[in-house]
């Protein structure tokens, strides 16, 4: 995205492991010295943390979903400008867990808010801002979710908990980040979720170190 630093960002479904994999990643770019920042989105500042709480305590189903579109366009748009820009430019590696592909999966795909809409508050708020690669963690819907589900309690089928609207709003979700990434393959690794998580970390820590020797990143 820019001329300096790297911006790297995360994007998966529920029980995709991505937040695991963001944390090997950071771990492993900082053990070779490199300059790393962690952050997420929706927040990474103390306002956009701010907007992540209104959003996300309790149920979305509060709102409408305009609304939650727009507070996470605004909190993208205060996470750029405060965080991710004055890193990037100071040559650091920025590697956020998700950014605005999971607008237009969620709220998009998932929630049936115009994709141009999306598009062009992207453009106007946050100047059609680009990862330099999405990481996307991939693989079967009911498989993931089960697995997600797994780590909260064991009892009950996927038809137990969740309706099978639900299920159906997550692989509407899971296609849109495939034909993202479909559209743009130089911009997108996608990696299979199933795998174990030293493989999967393995592979991103690979296709990464690939950039940053492109780039040429130096450690700090
Ligand atoms: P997390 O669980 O990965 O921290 O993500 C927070 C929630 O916010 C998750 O349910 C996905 C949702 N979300 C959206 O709906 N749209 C967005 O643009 C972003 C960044 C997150």
């Amino acid at each position: 995205m820019s001329q300096n630093g790297l911006f790297l960002v995360f994007e998966g479904g529920d029980g995709s492991g991505k937040s695991s994999q963001r944390d090997i990643l950071v771990e492993r770019l900082k053990a070779r010295g490199l300059d790393v920042v962690p952050t997420r989105e929706p927040g990474g500042t103390p306002f956009a943390e701010e907007i992540r709480d209104l959003l996300l305590r309790g149920s979305m189903d509060k709102m409408h979903p305009k609304t939650g579109l727009g507070l996470f366009a605004a909190a993208r748009a205060e996470h750029l400008e405060t965080l991710v820009y004055p890193h990037l430019a100071a040559g650091r590696i920025v590697i956020s867990d998700r950014f605005v592909d999971s607008t237009f999966a969620y709220q998009g795909s998932g929630e049936g808010c115009s994709m141009e809409t999306i598009a062009a508050l992207h453009r106007e708020l946050c100047d059609d801002a680009q990862a330099d690669l999405t990481i996307l963690l991939d693989g079967p819907v009911r498989t993931l979710l089960e697995r997600a589900l797994g780590r909260i309690a064991d009892t009950g089928s996927l038809e137990d908990r969740f309706e099978s609207a639900d299920i159906a709003f997550h692989e509407r979700k899971a296609q849109c980040y495939r034909d993202r990434a479909a559209a743009a393959p130089e911009r997108y690794l996608v990696v299979d979720a199933l795998q174990s998580i030293e493989a999967i970390a393995d592979q991103i820590e690979a296709a990464v170190l690939r950039l940053i020797e492109n780039r040429r990143i130096a450690a700090a």
